[in-house]
């Protein structure tokens, strides 16, 4: 039987950063405001010439190189964007593979939003264990600033620019196994949080002259309480799928929205502060990109070793959601 392992993960946030003090010349909000309401308070935003797979190339160079696996061995890349750098083609996953010198391996973008490291943790996972994929590097990268209104202070006050990869590779050895990953979505709660302009729903006439076609729109209040509701609800089945208790988790590394919906997930499912991740206050919410980036920081800070139990929970546009229980097992100890 073969496995998949977590070997290594990278990150990558732009130089810029974007405080709530900018925000507050450019829309009608303070620091206050937002610190209270979503423990944001600052995030990085991608240089005008910065691309999506710029951002991914820099995080996946990281990951491949923590991981101990040779780039040559990478035989599959996998990105998950709402902001990738072309509309509909190229993938952001083929132009990211290209300037990583990567010419003929297979490559392609999903969507499923802040779900979206999940879903290809699940992807990568699925063709390993298949056997048709050995070594798979998984990328969430986002430019969330090029889809941002910053003429909406309901939106633009949350969202940051950055990447986040990881190499998942083969395993014969159980123990090194991700344990499961599990995914879902609801297209009935399309309409919470979306870009409604832009593709086949809206047509090209209908946006002649339109500023703002490709921007996200939430609804904020009624996204929150799904987003409390689905991720405390997707923990408690991962952990009792598999029989584990919320104990044997070291690090809980939820999607990064809103460290108020964090907060309310950690206290429903009674966890210790030191088991749950946040970097919210630093990065806002980078999508795709989130898990990773904060996973990142916690192996940047010296905290994640080898053999260490990770819960990740995520929750997005479409509406998505996904966990996943894994072990850290890097082939460098
Ligand atoms: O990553 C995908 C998932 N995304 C999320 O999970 C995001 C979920 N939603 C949220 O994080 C929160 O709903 C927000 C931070 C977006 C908003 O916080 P809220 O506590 O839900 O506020 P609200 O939308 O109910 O608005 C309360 C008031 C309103 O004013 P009135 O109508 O009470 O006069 C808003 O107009 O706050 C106002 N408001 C603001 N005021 C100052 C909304 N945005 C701002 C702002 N600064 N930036």
């Amino acid at each position: 039987m073969v496995y998949a392992a977590f070997r290594s993960i990278g990150a990558y946030a732009p130089e810029k950063i974007l405080t709530n003090e900018d925000l507050s010349l450019m829309v009608d909000t303070t620091d206050e405001w937002i610190t209270k309401r979503t423990g944001i308070k600052e995030r990085h935003i991608a240089a005008e010439n910065e691309t999506t797979s710029d951002m991914g190339v820099k995080a996946a160079q990281l990951a491949i190189e923590r991981s101990g696996i040779a780039k040559s061995d990478i035989d599959m890349v996998i990105c998950a964007t709402i902001s990738p750098d072309y509309f509909c083609m190229p993938s952001t996953a083929t132009t990211i593979s290209h300037k990583l010198g990567l010419p003929t391996v297979t490559a392609f973008d999903i969507s499923a939003a802040c779900t979206g490291f999940v879903y290809i943790l699940s992807i990568a996972k699925a063709f390993i264990e298949s056997g048709m994929k050995k070594n798979v590097l998984i990328i969430g990268a986002e430019k969330l600033s090029s889809i941002t209104d910053y003429t909406d202070r309901g939106t633009c006050i949350l969202f940051g620019d950055g990447a986040g990869a990881a190499v998942i590779s083969a395993t014969k050895n159980k123990e090194e196994a991700i344990i499961d990953v599990h995914t879902g979505a609801d297209g009935a709660y399309a309409d919470l949080l979306m870009t409604p302009n832009g593709g086949t729903g809206s047509p090209h006439d209908a946006l002649e002259n339109e500023a703002s076609s490709c921007f996200m729109q939430m609804k904020g209040n009624e996204t929150f309480k799904v987003a409390v509701r689905t991720l405390t609800k997707d923990v408690k089945e991962i952990l009792a799928d598999n029989d584990i208790e919320m104990d044997k988790v070291k690090h809980f590394i939820p999607h990064q929205a809103n460290l108020r919906i964090i907060k309310a997930v950690g206290d429903a499912l009674k966890m210790k502060e030191e088991q749950v991740v946040i970097t919210v206050p630093k990065y806002g919410n980078t999508s795709g990109a989130s898990i990773p980036m904060a996973m990142n920081d916690v192996y940047e800070n010296g905290n994640l070793k080898s053999g260490e139990l990770m819960l990740l929970d995520a929750f997005g546009g479409g509406l998505t959601w996904g966990s996943a229980l894994v072990p850290f097992s890097p082939l460098k100890k």
